[in-house]
């Protein structure tokens, strides 16, 4: 008999508590929350993106296996393309991983780093084992091997440089914790074109190692969604098994296609965003009360004397947006994207204006 129910009530009983992804959308703010790319996608690509696509057919599906563009992934990193998977963004990745190894198994993530190893974790119905990062964000390597041998652990996730802390890991010392484990490590380099140095190079020495990229930051592909992994035969074709057919669109296999045929504009980019990034450091340190921490990549970690939500929402009254990353562990911290020159300017000028009021009243 067909009654009236809350379905509410028919949700996986491991998932209820379950909190989604915060990912606020304004139409009009100064963007500083999601480390994109802060400057115009280059006019020229962008031409010859459209001039592409407008050979493709839209009425049939994209290919599978994204056979173009992993051939020019193949040619930016040094890997064969069967080495190689691409997804709908690194975050489809990480579920695919999460939904190869880690239903019903265990998986450790060196923390604080980026909450969606925890939300697709859960989502997969696994269990998340934290190892606390050091002081200083440095990952405690001892009790990552510790944890990866654990009974049940599969995985082990490593961001570097690591989102939200900026830090990175060298690349010593994750080989050193591939080579003694049993689990897979999973290394996100999301980051990497920004800094600290890739474990690409042992790929073909470790079988149970995967390297996360992605579109989203360097390459100012954010909107179109691709992400890709690096990974030997073996775990390849295990992740083969859950991938979603036709999961990157024939829009963005073009688009990315093109990106890697044309780097040179992005590596200016890049080159400008560095450039910026220490710049803007360096006059975030000097503002009285607020402590920075060290970055590689494109944002930067900072404490403020107040509470991170009073800071957050004073900067988006003001038309500002970043994230605050408040937790036990990030005390008070908040996270800035490295913007264009006027745009670090303006969410200096409006911070000190938010620390001023507050030391007044
Ligand atoms: C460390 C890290 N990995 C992965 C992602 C997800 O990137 P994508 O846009 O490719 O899904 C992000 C996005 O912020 C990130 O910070």
């Amino acid at each position: 008999m067909n009654t009236i129910f809350d379905p509410a009530s028919l949700v996986r009983e491991d998932i209820k508590t379950l909190v989604p992804y915060d990912a606020p959308y304004y139409a009009s703010v100064t963007k500083l929350d999601a480390n994109e790319n802060p400057y115009p996608f280059p006019a020229g690509v962008m031409a010859r993106i459209y001039e592409e696509m407008s050979t493709l057919d839209f009425n049939r599906y994209p290919d599978p296996m994204s056979v173009k563009l992993r051939e020019r992934l193949a040619v930016y990193t040094g890997v064969s393309p069967d080495k190689i998977m691409v997804g709908n963004g690194s975050d489809e990745l990480i579920l695919s991983i999460m939904l190869t190894y880690g239903t019903g198994a265990k998986i450790a993530v060196a923390t604080p780093t980026f909450a969606m190893y925890g939300l697709q974790g859960r989502i997969a119905g696994a269990e998340m084992i934290d190892v606390p990062r050091l002081g200083d964000f440095q990952i405690d390597a001892a009790a990552l091997k510790r944890a990866a041998d654990l009974p049940g652990v599969k995985i082990v996730f490593i961001c570097t440089p690591n989102n939200p802390t900026g830090n990175i890991v060298p690349r010593d010392v994750t080989e050193d914790i591939i080579r003694h484990t049993n689990s897979i490590v999973v290394v996100d380099e999301a980051y990497g074109e920004f800094g600290g140095d890739s474990c690409i190079p042992l790929l073909d020495r470790y079988p149970n190692l995967i390297v996360l990229r992605t579109f989203s930051k360097a390459f100012g592909l954010a909107g179109l969604r691709v992400g890709y992994l690096l990974a030997g035969r073996s775990i390849i074709s295990g992740l083969l098994k859950v991938k979603q057919p036709f999961n990157l669109n024939a829009f963005s296999q073009t688009a990315a296609r093109v990106v890697m045929e044309n780097l040179q504009p992005f590596q200016e980019r890049v080159g400008k965003i560095l450039e910026e990034r220490d710049r803007f450091f360096s006059e975030l340190s000097a503002v009285p009360g607020v402590e920075t921490f060290p970055t590689q990549a494109n944002f930067v970690l900072f404490r403020t004397p107040l509470p991170a939500q009073e800071v957050y929402s004073g900067l988006l009254k003001r038309g500002l947006l970043i994230r605050s990353m408040e937790s036990p562990a990030l005390n008070r911290c908040l996270r800035v994207s490295v913007g264009t020159a006027e745009e670090n300017k303006l969410f200096l000028e409006k911070l000190c204006e938010i620390l001023a009021q507050t030391s007044l009243g």
